[in-house]
């Protein structure tokens, strides 16, 4: 097969990446990534010379260079990460969000219908996977404000309901808007045209590579430095974590094995509330950095909160465990553990990301 993976040189696509070009020898797999402030090429570094890997730059909305790119590469597949994915970012500027979300999904899925309607096959043994959001489906109530544990959670759970593919849309910041726009061009391009499309929905992902606006490696950094603590509110909003290997072994099933026009959740019923994984970020960072455990608490600095903020995200992922035989591989402890490691390890990589160094050198070597 030959494969474009938008947004590869991001954080969850750089790992999609990586897994796809090593596992598959076999098969030709090309990173299309615009290299916004959030695409880093050193996230590929140990893959970049690979000969079933090509990067090129370009914006998802040119249609002229995907259009050509499908042709050229006789294009079979498409997994489709690129796009804004910060909130906050998309509360001071959500055009874009609209741009890049919306638009450019719809512009990739039109030059893939209009290359793939083109062949003497047709859409046999095509598939553009689209890659989405839990926040499409709103926000969730906490009712069970200390936490309950029921049996086929692997963490405390904080309220009765849970995302369910069967859940209807209510985004409510301009980022999960155009997410929720950009799923529904992709169910309309299967419906009218008959093209073979998969969605899935996963919850918030953690580990190497995520660009330092995100919670958790903002803070880890913070840690470090002995910054102070942006706590939104009072650190009481509930996510659902992941780790972001489990998530692209996801990817990597589903794209093979998922039924055409299904969506499925992706999820390690793994809940958290802001306020716990700070402490315990703290606490790991303290750790790891041979400080007293617990020392940098006095960091926590709470902040006015987030507008619009989401309460609660909890997936159900029961759907995908039956179906394809998913599961998470880590627990979250673990995860961390791994995480904040990964993080004080490569300090040249943080420090060039947030000096913005990074861009000064894309740039320079592609003239822009
Ligand atoms: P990211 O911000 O780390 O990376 C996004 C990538 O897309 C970057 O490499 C960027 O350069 C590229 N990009 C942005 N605009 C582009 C454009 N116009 N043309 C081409 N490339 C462009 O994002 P992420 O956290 O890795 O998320 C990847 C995908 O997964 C997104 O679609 C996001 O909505 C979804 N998702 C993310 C999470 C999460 O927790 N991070 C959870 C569920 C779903
Ligand atoms: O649920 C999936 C989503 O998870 C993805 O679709 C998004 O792309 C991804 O960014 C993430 O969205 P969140 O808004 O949940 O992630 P973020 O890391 O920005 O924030 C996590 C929680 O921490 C959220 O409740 C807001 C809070 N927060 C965040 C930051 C950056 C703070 O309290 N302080 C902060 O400084």
């Amino acid at each position: 097969m030959n494969i474009i993976i938008t947004g590869g040189a991001g954080f969850i696509g750089s790992h999609v990446v990586r897994l796809f070009v090593e596992k598959y020898p076999q098969y030709r797999i090309i990173n299309v990534d615009k290299l916004t402030y959030a695409g880093n090429l050193a996230n590929l570094r140990d893959i970049e010379d690979k000969e079933n890997y090509r990067f090129v730059r370009a914006d998802i909305c040119d249609f002229d260079t995907i259009y050509h790119l499908m042709q050229e590469e006789r294009i079979d597949g498409i997994i489709h990460l690129a796009a804004e994915s910060h909130v906050d970012r998309s509360i001071k500027d959500p055009f874009t969000f609209a741009r890049t979300n919306v638009m450019g999904t719809l512009t990739l899925l039109q030059a893939a219908k209009l290359y793939w309607e083109s062949l003497p096959e047709g859409y046999a043994g095509k598939r553009f996977y689209h890659i989405s959001t839990d926040e499409v489906y709103g926000a969730l109530t906490v009712n069970h404000p200390e936490g309950l544990q029921p049996e086929f959670s692997a963490h405390e759970v904080y309220g009765d309901t849970f995302f369910t593919e069967e859940n209807k849309y209510q985004p409510h910041s301009p980022y999960s808007a155009s997410k929720a726009s950009s799923d529904h061009f992709v169910r309309a391009y299967h419906d009218t045209y008959g093209m073979p499309t998969i969605v899935t929905n996963c919850s918030n992902n953690y580990g190497p590579y995520q660009f330092p606006e995100k919670l958790i490696p903002l803070f880890i950094n913070n840690i470090r430095h002995r910054r102070p603590l942006p706590v939104y509110g009072k650190g009481e909003n509930v996510r659902d974590w992941l780790y972001v290997e489990d998530h692209a072994r996801a990817i990597d099933l589903i794209f093979h094995q998922g039924a055409i026009a299904e969506t499925y959740n992706i999820g390690g019923f793994n809940e958290w509330k802001n306020i716990d994984i700070v402490k315990l970020l703290i606490k790991t960072t303290d750790k790891l950095l041979g400080r007293a455990e617990g020392e940098d608490m006095g960091l926590i600095t709470h902040v006015t909160d987030r507008a619009g903020h989401d309460m609660r995200y909890a997936i159900d992922s029961r759907k995908l465990q039956r179906e394809l035989g998913w599961q998470p591989s880590l627990q979250f402890e673990e995860g961390i553990e791994l995480t904040v490691r990964w993080y004080l390890e490569n300090e040249a990589w943080l420090e060039n990301v947030t000096s913005g160094d990074y861009m000064k050198y894309y740039k320079e070597m592609y003239k822009q």
